[in-house]
């Protein structure tokens, strides 16, 4: 009962907060910041983002599709309403809104003010282009990736729990989205968009709108790097709840978790190409890519230290071994070890080039049998413990 009441106050202050952003705007197309009506309306919108941010990050809103969403929660209800307004948007190619945390009443009047008469009179005009990060450090706004907004068949993703299969549908084009042209840089809207699919995956595991069971369990053999990445960054986080690791900490292993394979996504020249040389390519790049990973991740501005150390040392055996070879033993960060437990699972358990998909049972045996060796003993236990609990859940 709880956690319907819970989602129910999520979803009315998301309708609030998108009411207020656009009556803000409304407001401001009729009279100057300075109008009493206006200057209310100013304020209450930015009171209600305020607080959001005092607890977030970041503040997502997507305008895609003539609907909202805002922090993940589809907003359907207005879609009537505000149908022609989010046409406008897309027009002018304000697809994705982020309001940063540090974002103060002047910067977000300013925003409003350079966004209305580009609303008014969209023809050839791009939001994005108009905002220099200088002049907004706190506002983000982009295009939402066409290719990242699948509308794949439910059939193609496994059997799951309803609603679970939407959000990870939802979860793994965000991912796409983050990866989406990528050249071996990771800009700051990208590290935005990764920071709040990771802080989304932690969210809907503690309300377990992702139940474990979809990534445990149900898991699709989809070979697909992005699903992996959204499964390693939901097991990861949620084996680091269950060792209850401090909660900031959370959140920076979950993002990444969700980054750690950054290197793989690297295009390797050959890589268009179907010669063995290619082959050879591919193969070299998977030694290469945590290193190549945590090298990228480490010029991406505003990142946390831990997310390149764990792309760093993903492949890194509990008992010396592993890859990129070391000259001494390597003392692991903790959340190396879980994000290398989750990692092996996950792999295990999806189609690769030199592997077809293991069972639960199979992958499980797999990973005891290398207990002490690649994996923290009791690590591997409690992931063992979490796997199980899954089993007795009926839901
Ligand atoms: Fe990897
Ligand atoms: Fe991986």
């Amino acid at each position: 009962m709880g956690e319907q009441e819970d989602k129910a106050k999520l979803r009315a202050f998301c309708v609030d907060l998108c009411k207020g952003f656009v009556g803000s705007l409304r407001s401001l197309s009729l009279y100057p910041p300075e109008h009493p009506e206006t200057g209310k309306k100013l304020q209450e919108f930015f009171a209600q983002v305020n607080g959001h941010l005092t607890d977030h990050k970041g503040l997502t809103m997507l305008f895609v599709d003539g609907e909202a969403v805002v922090e993940n929660t589809r907003l359907t209800e207005l879609s009537a309403s505000l149908g022609k307004l989010i046409q406008r948007f897309e027009e002018i190619r304000l697809q994705r809104l982020i309001l940063k945390r540090g974002l103060m009443l002047e910067e977000l009047v300013r925003f409003l003010q350079l966004l209305l008469p580009l609303v008014k009179n969209p023809s050839g005009a791009d939001l994005p282009l108009a905002m220099s990060r200088e002049s907004f450090p706190h506002v983000l706004v982009s295009q939402v990736h066409l290719d990242a907004v699948s509308h794949d068949s439910l059939d193609n993703l496994s059997i799951t729990p309803q609603g679970a299969d939407r959000t990870m549908i939802s979860l793994r084009d965000q991912v796409k989205e983050v990866f989406a042209d990528f050249h071996g840089t990771l800009p700051e809207i990208k590290l935005a968009l990764a920071g709040e699919v990771a802080a989304s995956i932690h969210r809907m595991l503690m309300s377990e709108e992702l139940p474990l069971k979809v990534v445990i369990y149900r898991r699709n053999p989809d070979p697909d790097l992005c699903l992996h990445a959204l499964h390693v960054a939901a097991l990861s986080t949620a084996l680091a709840q269950q060792v209850k690791v401090h909660t900031p900490l959370l959140q920076e292993l979950g993002l990444g978790a969700l980054l750690h394979d950054t290197g793989l996504f690297v295009p390797s020249p050959a890589a268009a190409t179907l010669t063995a040389a290619a082959t050879l390519d591919e193969k070299q790049k998977q030694w290469d890519h945590p290193a190549l990973g945590a090298k990228t991740l480490l010029s991406t501005q505003g990142i946390p230290d831990l997310v390149p150390v764990i792309a760093y040392e993903h492949h890194l055996h509990y008992d010396g071994g592993g890859y990129p070879q070391q000259k001494q033993r390597r003392q692991l960060n903790l959340a190396s070890l879980l994000v290398g437990i989750a990692d092996s699972y996950d792999n295990l358990r999806r189609h690769r080039p030199d592997q077809t998909a293991l069972s639960l049972t199979e992958a499980l045996n797999w990973m005891d049998c290398r207990q002490g060796k690649e994996f923290h003993p009791l690590l591997l236990k409690r992931f063992r413990a979490m796997v199980k609990a899954q089993a007795h859940d009926k839901r």
